[in-house]
């Protein structure tokens, strides 16, 4: 077996928390959990993941509170869902993989016209163009009171998260999400301390990793996805991600998730390839054919090629000295090999095992070298298939899973 991948293949001590692996199944908003709870579906998503071999996988994304939803079927960390949860992280633990909740909170980029708030709360106030599909039109600059409840937010959920099984809370501080919208030069204009350089508008990110520490850190590995590279203009440069990255360093990240790319600007970006005209028009929901036209017309022509990140995420490596998990197009033997001797500690993949779950059995088996996944990003759009997120390329799983909690 190649350096590298041998390598990936020993055990990995992140915070509190060893894993049997340096694989991470990657958060992909399940679309299994209907009206926030976790269903059947969600569980053998990942039970799937963990006979598959993967060290640790991440169930997403796990709303703060209602207002932190994105879209209506979101899995919400409340009490009430406790024993689906824990259902959830019994059912990887049965196959010796350990199991994060990525901890999330949407800020002003939601779908939901029932939210609570009149505007959804963001860095900075203004004309709000994600909320033009759910007639929110602004979005409100976060006041210090605003500030002090989402991070008490966070901190409840990272306690459920414990209480529920899990044994790693990720916070998503990339793609478009309330951290990052204090975290992108794009979306933070504020005048105050949480505004200005990098540094600075990682402030309030690094506010809710301290909270989050403080609460689970000695019991549950803390792990950070970040943003290397926005991939827009005005958007957040690899520079910017290496300040953001010490910053958090400071502060006590147990590892940091090096993604990249944003929502809304640079899907293209996030995924290293455009989504195909296909699936625009086969998206299971209105919303998402809306928004995925929308997103069509800025997306420059891009090719996808494997570890599309490397460069970018090499500028975060040389920063800092915290753990770092590569992440972006990691589908075959060779990459999984590159990422671990370009120095970083661990590697995350969604599309390939969204593909195929046993990618990483058979990887340590010899018996795949290459993922079959075609990255054609149909995956994508399933998230409100009524069987949830998945591959379209292979059976589809049972719809009748989706509809029954997970406790049941
Ligand atoms: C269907 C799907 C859903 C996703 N949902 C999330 C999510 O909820 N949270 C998140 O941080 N990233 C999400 N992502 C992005 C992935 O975690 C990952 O950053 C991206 O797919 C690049 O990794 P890959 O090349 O291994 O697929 C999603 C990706 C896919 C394909």
């Amino acid at each position: 077996m190649i350096a590298g991948l041998a390598t990936a293949f020993s055990p990995i001590t992140i915070g509190p928390l060893t894993l049997r692996n340096r694989f991470i199944k990657s958060a992909t908003n399940e679309g299994a959990a209907p009206g926030g709870v976790p269903s059947k579906m969600l569980l053998r998503h990942h039970e799937r993941v963990a006979e598959g071999g993967a060290g640790m996988t991440t169930v997403a994304y796990c709303a703060v509170s209602p207002d932190g939803k994105t879209f209506l079927d979101q899995v919400e960390m409340t009490r009430d869902n406790l024993p689906h949860l824990r259902a959830v992280t019994d059912a990887a633990h049965r196959h010796g993989a350990a199991i994060s909740a990525q901890i999330t909170h949407g800020g002003c980029f939601t779908f939901l016209p029932q939210l609570s708030t009149g505007s959804p709360l963001s860095a900075s106030g203004g004309f709000n163009k994600v909320g033009v599909m759910s007639g929110r039109f602004f979005k409100r600059a976060m006041s210090r009171a605003d500030m002090e409840a989402r991070i008490g937010e966070f901190r409840e959920a990272a306690l459920l998260a414990r209480e529920a099984g899990f044994d790693a809370v990720e916070i998503h501080m990339g793609h478009g999400y309330l951290l990052s919208q204090f975290i992108s030069p794009a979306y933070n204009k504020r005048r105050d301390a949480y505004g200005g350089d990098a540094a600075a508008r990682a402030k309030f990110p690094a506010e809710v990793l301290r909270a989050v520490l403080d609460a689970v850190g000695d019991k549950l590995a803390v792990l950070c996805k970040i943003g290397v590279v926005e991939g827009f203009r005005g958007g957040g440069t690899a520079e910017d991600a290496a300040h953001v990255a010490r910053v958090l360093e400071r502060e006590g990240a147990h590892m940091l998730v090096l993604s990249g790319g944003m929502n809304v600007e640079s899907t293209w970006q996030l995924f290293g390839s455009a989504m195909p005209n296909e699936a625009r028009t086969q998206a299971a929901s209105g919303l998402m054919r809306i928004a995925t036209a929308l997103q069509k017309q800025s997306e420059p022509p891009i090719k996808f090629h494997e570890m599309y990140f490397l460069e970018h995420s090499r500028k975060v490596r040389a920063a800092v000295k915290t753990p770092l998990a590569f992440l972006g197009g990691v589908k075959s033997a060779d990459s999984v090999a590159k990422a671990l001797d370009e120095g970083f500690e661990a590697v995350v993949l969604a599309r390939a095992l969204l593909f195929d779950p046993n990618f990483v059995r058979d990887l340590a088996s010899g018996a795949q070298t290459n993922s079959g996944c075609i990255t054609c990003n149909r995956c994508v759009v399933t998230i409100y298939h009524p069987s949830g997120t998945h591959c379209p390329i292979q059976p589809l799983p049972d719809p009748s899973l989706n509809a029954t909690p997970a406790a049941a």
